[in-house]
């Protein structure tokens, strides 16, 4: 393998051709191409339209379109590929079989290729990436805990016992590190069937979100600490506790007015009451009073009923819509689940009429267009994890690589930075579980960037 002329181009031979290369001349032939036959000729016309052809005819060397290649002309190089023949420039091992078969025998090829990322020095980058997958590895135990301990949590008040040791305990764990963040990237990834994994899920994401929004807008938390604003949201939904075991752990839907409906919309003023009782500050109480209420508070989704949005908490506000977020993300038995950028693409339709258009925004900028875990499709034909979401340019988030542009999963994963490499955008957002089924989650586990 020998440096081309150009400083990001290599001299290659077919057997150094790899995944990473993308061929921008082809350079070495057979005998059968000096010189060609008469179906050479046609084939090399049909197959490299619109390149240039570097021939010698009558012991001249020239440059000519390759439409104008005659029986008789030696083939030196074959270049200026146009993009519509990208097909036979990204290697890959199928092409690289053709190309043996087919008599070619050296490239040259641009090492930057579409395959690959340039080379930018994304040492930290990749750390916090590969630290993130391990820390989700460690979340999917955590969230399994707290789910049960949820249940039990609203089990235990429906008896009138209202002891909450154990959830403590879990929003200690989850707090501590980057758990909650590694929680929330996987919301649309795990089987979520219950409404105890919802709260957990919902409490991940307001940690993210109110933190997000207080810090950019300089405002002061009403919390006292990250353990209190979790135990808020987990505690949310703590009213369906008076709400029947067998109507609260039901999978099928329930129509708008059905008797069952009826009951569930009794949570948010129960679970208020259960909070006063137990002595909980006014700030919580009021998320869970206030959090299905939406900004056109005339809705009939909206609950409880007379109860006007310009009357409720920032804290409530932001917990109405990632409840929203979260219940859009999440699998459900009778639902098939949204990936988190069509989630996005949703509330944002809805912003102005169930929440407010400013919120929304903040909550945007927070969680990025595409939010960590989301599957993306890159302009190059890669597809991969996003794993950071930049402050500044949340449509070019760091992407962990692991499929190439052929549908075949790398053995070498690797990151790619949008913010830094403009050549390539997200093209568009996958559903995972299209592509891994059931195998999402430990996929996303798997990612190991070198
Ligand atoms: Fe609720
Ligand atoms: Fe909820």
């Amino acid at each position: 393998m020998t440096e081309g002329t150009q400083t990001n181009q290599l001299d290659v031979s077919i057997s150094d051709l790899t995944d990473n290369m993308f061929i921008v001349s082809y350079t070495g032939f057979t005998d059968k191409y000096r010189p060609m036959d008469d179906k050479t000729c046609k084939w090399v016309r049909l197959n490299f339209k619109g390149s240039s052809a570097v021939i010698i005819r009558a012991s001249n060397q020239s440059t000519i379109p390759v439409e104008e290649v005659e029986p008789g002309d030696e083939l030196c190089a074959i270049k200026q590929l146009p993009s519509s023949l990208a097909n036979i420039c990204k290697v890959n091992r199928k092409l690289v079989d053709e190309l043996k078969e087919r008599g070619f025998t050296s490239f040259k090829v641009n090492k930057t290729s579409q395959a690959k990322p340039k080379q930018y020095d994304l040492t930290e980058a990749i750390d916090n990436a590969n630290r993130f997958v391990q820390t989700i590895k460690e979340s999917v135990k955590l969230c399994k805990e707290a789910t049960t301990v949820v249940e039990s949590m609203i089990d235990n008040a429906r008896q009138g016992n209202t002891d909450l040791k154990e959830i403590e305990h879990q929003v200690e764990a989850i707090t501590s590190g980057q758990t909650s963040e590694a929680i929330s990237a996987i919301i649309s990834l795990k089987e979520n069937d219950q409404v105890y994994a919802h709260c957990i899920d919902v409490a991940v994401v307001f940690q993210a979100a109110y933190n997000e929004i207080v810090r950019i807008n300089g405002l002061k938390s009403v919390f006292k600490d990250d353990k209190e604003l979790m135990l808020a949201a987990f505690l949310h939904d703590i009213g369906k506790a008076k709400v029947p075991k067998d109507v609260l752990d039901s999978t099928a839907p329930f129509k708008r007015d059905s008797k069952e409906m009826q009951l569930i919309r009794t949570h948010p003023e129960a679970g208020a009451k259960l909070l006063e009782s137990m002595g909980m500050p006014d700030y919580i109480c009021n998320m869970a009073h206030y959090h299905h209420v939406k900004f056109d508070h005339t809705m009939s989704s909206s609950y409880p009923q007379g109860v006007e949005y310009k009357d409720i908490l920032f804290e409530t506000k932001l917990l109405a819509l990632v409840d929203a977020y979260q219940a859009l993300t999440a699998g459900r038995s009778y639902k098939k689940s949204w990936t988190p950028p069509a989630v996005m693409r949703y509330l944002d339709a809805t912003a102005g009429v169930e929440f407010d258009l400013n919120l929304w925004q903040d909550f945007q900028k927070a969680m990025g267009h595409y939010p960590r875990g989301s599957f993306v499709k890159l302009s190059d034909g890669c597809y991969g994890f996003v794993v950071t979401v930049p402050e500044k340019e949340i449509l070019r988030p760091q992407v962990a690589v692991i499929r190439n542009a052929d549908n075949e999963d790398l053995e070498n994963h690797y990151l790619i930075d949008l913010a830094l490499d403009k050549d390539i955008t997200v093209a568009q957002d996958i559903d995972v579980k299209e592509i891994y089924g059931d195998k999402a989650l430990e996929v996303f586990t798997n990612v190991s960037i070198k």
